[in-house]
């Protein structure tokens, strides 16, 4: 029978030791995480998934595993909790920087369970190894405090949601991965079935249509906490496969559906120590209407922690006949009968102030106007405003009337010293360049706290969208098709669909989408009219969605639902700048898993039993 581990049962994890353990024995199982030999003693300090001990051995010669001990390698030790004490000069050698900083253990016994190679990296929060080395090696890079702060912080949310969401009478269902491909939404990873040679199962990319099964069903008051598989390109806050805390309800309207969501963040922020109820009163968080968030910010999930706000100069420049700007006239021409924001594709014009106290230099605009090529646009106008609203550095400013500079100086509160910066042309480009653009200054101006500085949460509902959007000469549903439109605006199905506005709702926090859903269309006569304006015959949708539209005839309740992104909440909560941080083993921006090497070919026989051949 092996001492350690039969017999001596660990005590204590080595984080956990504090004071009030003085004088106790403790058995203590952890990895070296540094050893320093101080002439006549040695001090390791062992670490595990909770934290450090400092242990010594003392005298060093009694111990010489102690001695041999190097980074990484894997002990057990039984000994005593003491204070650190003292200097001889009376300083504390206590480190206030350590949980557990103000003891240590002295050790009487000590096995070494395994040596360690040298790991190819420190495990230390402050490396700049590369993140493909730790990806490859992320069982140790598991072993650093960051990442396993990280984890246990998203265990903790985990634990939380499921408390809250039961103790609010959620029941929790799980739903199948392995499901029938439908077209529409984000790329399917495809299965081979095996039975069947040929067809293929898709992994789902959400439990979707399953949780609204689930409301036919009568399982009101669903959730899981679930993987999603999503073959769409990769960004910092994306994966190919990544986790929801998916939610639906019947019974409800959008407003009752943002009370229990918006108790469950108060609830998981509690986790973060922070009481979001003091900057939310009531825990209720604000919201903006999704045409007023493309307006102000050129996006739909607006960083709103600051200003440089878009100002939409569109109806002034069409007032003013386009002000005798060559490059304004045109717009101005094509809506003068005043009709232009239903002609598509709409064409705007936006404008940013920078503020005389932010000095932007050429070089600096010359930048900027990279940056703006780059997303699309065609160059960056821009005017340095004067003492007497005067513009100068202006491709505009030779040509452009007093009454159209005045009007756009007054729209923009613009004062001497400030720089306008402008795009003007089909909304969509300018929207986003201009959003970019506020982004960029945004940083560089320091106006966004840095990841890693203690939150400023900025919660905002962005709500009411249209429900459908362009789609060359037709429409196409924005979001999923069975998104409920506004009752009032259902008569505008048939007339002005672009009009139709809908109860889809995503919430933002600081400028990053983590949830998103929608109120859904239970009504098969309206789901028919949603599906002629986007052009679906009753054919091809009975293809695409027939067991739903089914099943929506079976007395479906009226219901809605919503999924948190689980890994950006834990992103954000973490403070830290990537998804990767708070996922144990993730895929790299080229969807590989470094570390085991999938995705990876596998043999032909393999291939012949599912009947695939590979093309060259
Ligand atoms: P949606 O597609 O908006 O909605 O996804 C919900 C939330 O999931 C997160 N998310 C991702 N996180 C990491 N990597 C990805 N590739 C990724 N894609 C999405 C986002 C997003 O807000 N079934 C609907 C929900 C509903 O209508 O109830 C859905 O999946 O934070």
């Amino acid at each position: 029978m092996a001492r350690f581990i039969d017999e001596l049962k660990r005590t204590h994890s080595c984080g956990e030791l504090r004071q009030d353990h003085i004088g106790q024995e403790v058995v203590l199982f952890g990895w070296v995480h540094s050893r320093r030999d101080h002439g006549g003693c040695i001090f390791i300090d062992l670490r595990d998934r909770d934290g450090l001990t400092q242990v010594v051995f003392d005298p060093a010669e009694a111990y010489p595993e102690a001695n041999r001990a190097r980074s990484e390698w894997c002990l057990g030790v039984r000994g005593k909790v003491r204070d650190r004490g003292q200097k001889a000069d009376g300083t504390s050698l206590h480190n206030p920087n350590l949980a557990t900083g103000a003891i240590e253990v002295l050790a009487e016994e000590l096995v070494v369970f395994n040596e360690a190679q040298t790991p190819p990296f420190l495990i230390e929060d402050e490396i700049d190894t590369n993140e493909d080395k730790r990806l490859q090696y992320r069982y140790l890079d598991l072993r650093r405090p960051v990442l396993q702060r990280n984890l246990r912080l998203r265990s903790r949310l985990n634990q939380a949601t499921r408390q809250y969401l039961y103790d609010q009478g959620f029941l929790e269902v799980e739903t199948p991965y392995l499901v029938k491909y439908t077209p529409g939404g984000a790329r399917n990873f495809l299965v081979p079935a095996r039975l069947y040679p040929g067809s293929m199962y898709a992994l789902a990319e959400s439990p979707q249509l399953y949780k609204q099964l689930l409301m036919v069903g009568g399982y009101d008051k669903y959730f899981q906490i679930v993987r999603c598989f999503r073959d769409e390109a990769l960004r910092i806050d994306r994966q190919p496969e990544f986790t929801q805390i998916d939610i639906e309800m019947s019974f409800i309207n959008q407003d009752d559906l943002f009370t229990v969501l918006e108790g469950l963040v108060v609830r998981l922020w509690k986790e973060l120590g922070v009481d979001l109820t003091e900057r939310y009163p009531g825990g209720k968080f604000p919201r903006l209407a999704f045409d007023e968030s493309m307006r102000r910010f050129g996006n739909d999930k607006p960083d709103m922690r600051f200003g440089l706000e878009h100002i939409d100069l569109t109806d002034l420049v069409v007032a003013h006949g386009g002000g005798g700007v060559p490059l304004l006239e045109p717009i101005a021409r094509k809506f003068a009968d005043g009709t232009y924001r239903r002609e598509l594709p709409e064409e705007i014009v936006k404008a940013i102030r920078v503020p005389a106290e932010h000095k932007l230099s050429r070089k600096d605009t010359d930048l900027l106007e990279k940056l703006c090529k780059q997303n699309g646009a065609k160059g960056l106008a821009r005017a340095k405003v004067g003492e007497d609203g005067q513009w100068t550095q202006s491709a505009f400013a030779k040509s452009i009337t007093e009454e159209l500079r005045n009007a756009i100086n007054a729209a923009c509160d613009a004062e001497s010293g400030d720089m306008l910066l402008f795009q003007f042309g089909p909304a969509s480009v300018v929207h986003t360049v201009m959003d970019k653009l506020r982004m960029h200054l945004g940083k560089k101006f320091g106006l966004i706290p840095e990841v890693g500085t203690d939150g400023d949460w900025n919660f905002l509902w962005v709500v009411e969208p249209p429900l459908f959007e362009r789609d060359g000469d037709g429409w196409a549903a924005a979001h999923h098709v069975f998104t409920r439109p506004h009752d009032e605006d259902i008569d505008k199905l048939a007339t002005d669909p672009g009009m139709v506005k809908c109860y889809r709702y995503d919430l933002v926090l600081n400028g990053f989408e983590i949830a998103g859903g929608s109120i859904r269309l239970h009504k098969p006569d309206v789901q028919k009219k949603v599906f002629e304006v986007i052009g679906l015959s009753d054919e091809e949708a009975r293809d695409k969605f027939g067991f739903l539209l089914d099943a929506l005839t079976y007395g479906a309740p009226p219901h809605g639902g919503i999924a948190f992104g689980m890994d950006r909440i834990a992103m954000l909560a973490c403070q830290t700048e990537s998804i990767r941080d708070v996922i144990a083993f993730p895929k790299t921006q080229r969807a590989n898993d470094l570390m085991t090497g999938a995705p990876s070919k596998v043999d032909a026989e393999q291939l012949a039993e599912l009947k695939i051949r590979v093309l060259e």
